[in-house]
């Protein structure tokens, strides 16, 4: 069996409105190694939209995987198609994601309940690519919740070939809970995934759900081959100071967090033309975490940002930075 391309102990998780290719620019300042995942990119709006608009980043940021969403065979090859043009260094599909609309269309946690359909669709996205194609999904949805059900689930769709699985340690509930919700109210139950991992040990693993900091990501290898983090990363992206040091052998540097932010700013200069405002400054907004009277500084951020005084906005983050 091959290798897989990437080294997928640490990866940001894939996060709708939040990574951005901006944020990836900044989460890449920040550490070297992460795998970073853009947001969902719905297969047929990549066949009917503008794909160069959705599939654009910055060469820096890789390696970054194409998280798409989809059961259409032939537009999940499309999409793998275009994620080699665009120099993504992987494609993954979501079957995870419990929203509504997303589920209205076929996609998403829906899915989890016609593993053929989804072994059928990893099938024809393998034969496109020699990328790393993975999976992203939940141990179970609706009243499809027992272990039994999340270990055929599994072996059905690793039939395709594919070799790593991302999974959200938690079930989605279809009705009664929007997305956010099904972020929390489900119970994580890592013992499903440790188990999983027993039974089709030549699968990578990677967990996801509730880390919140690194020493239970580190924990975590003891089990398994890797860690996604998300809210933790949203809320405070020097949450990946340690990443490359701690998952990737590399040497402890101190992040210097006003070259960070400098360079951060370089990038927003670059690009106010190009980007919404609201994408590129709303990075910044997470760097104040943790930091005494962050709300007072959010509060003139905001003004700032209203304002567009980008060299304002500079100077002020450099500011809090030093104090
Ligand atoms: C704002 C937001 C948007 C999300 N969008 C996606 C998405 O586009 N695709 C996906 O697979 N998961 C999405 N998720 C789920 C995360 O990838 C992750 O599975 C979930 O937040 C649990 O991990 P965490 O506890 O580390 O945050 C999203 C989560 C958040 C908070």
């Amino acid at each position: 069996m091959n290798e897989l391309n990437l080294d997928y102990k640490f990866s940001v998780a894939p996060m709708m409105g939040v990574t951005t290719s901006s944020a990836r620019y900044m989460y890449r300042l920040i550490s070297k190694k992460a795998v970073l995942f853009t947001e969902m990119i719905a297969s047929q709006a990549l066949h009917r939209g503008d794909f160069k608009k959705m599939l654009r980043k910055e060469t820096i940021e890789s390696p970054v995987i194409l998280q798409v969403g989809g059961s259409d065979v032939n537009l999940l090859k499309y999409s793998t198609e275009l994620a080699n043009q665009y120099n993504y260094q992987g494609i993954n599909l979501n079957v995870g994601c419990p929203s509504k609309k997303v589920s209205q269309g076929k996609m998403g946690a829906c899915l989890m309940k016609e593993a053929n359909l989804v072994k059928q669709c990893l099938e024809g996205m393998v034969s496109e690519t020699s990328m790393d194609v993975s999976l992203k999904c939940r141990i179970g949805v609706d009243e499809f919740d027992t272990y039994e059900f999340f270990k055929s689930f599994i072996s059905t769709v690793i039939e395709s070939g594919i070799k790593i699985i991302f999974i959200h340690a938690r079930k989605a509930y279809l009705k009664g809970l929007d997305p956010k919700r099904n972020r929390t109210l489900p119970p994580l139950k890592y013992d499903f995934v440790y188990k999983i991992k027993k039974e089709f040990p030549h699968i990578k693993f990677i967990i996801n759900g509730g880390l919140d900091n690194i020493d239970d990501c580190l924990d975590q290898l003891n089990y398994l081959d890797g860690v996604m983090v998300g809210r933790s990363i949203q809320a405070n992206p020097f949450f990946l100071e340690d990443v490359d040091s701690n998952f990737y052998n590399l040497e402890k540097i101190e992040i210097d967090r006003s070259f960070v932010v400098k360079k951060y700013f370089d990038y927003v200069k670059e690009n106010i033309d190009l980007i919404s405002t609201y994408e590129l400054l709303s990075p910044l907004l997470a760097l104040c975490f943790g930091v005494p009277g962050s709300k007072k500084f959010k509060q003139e951020i905001n003004n700032l940002i209203r304002s567009r005084d980008i060299q304002k906005l500079e100077y002020a983050y450099l500011n809090l930075i030093a104090a």
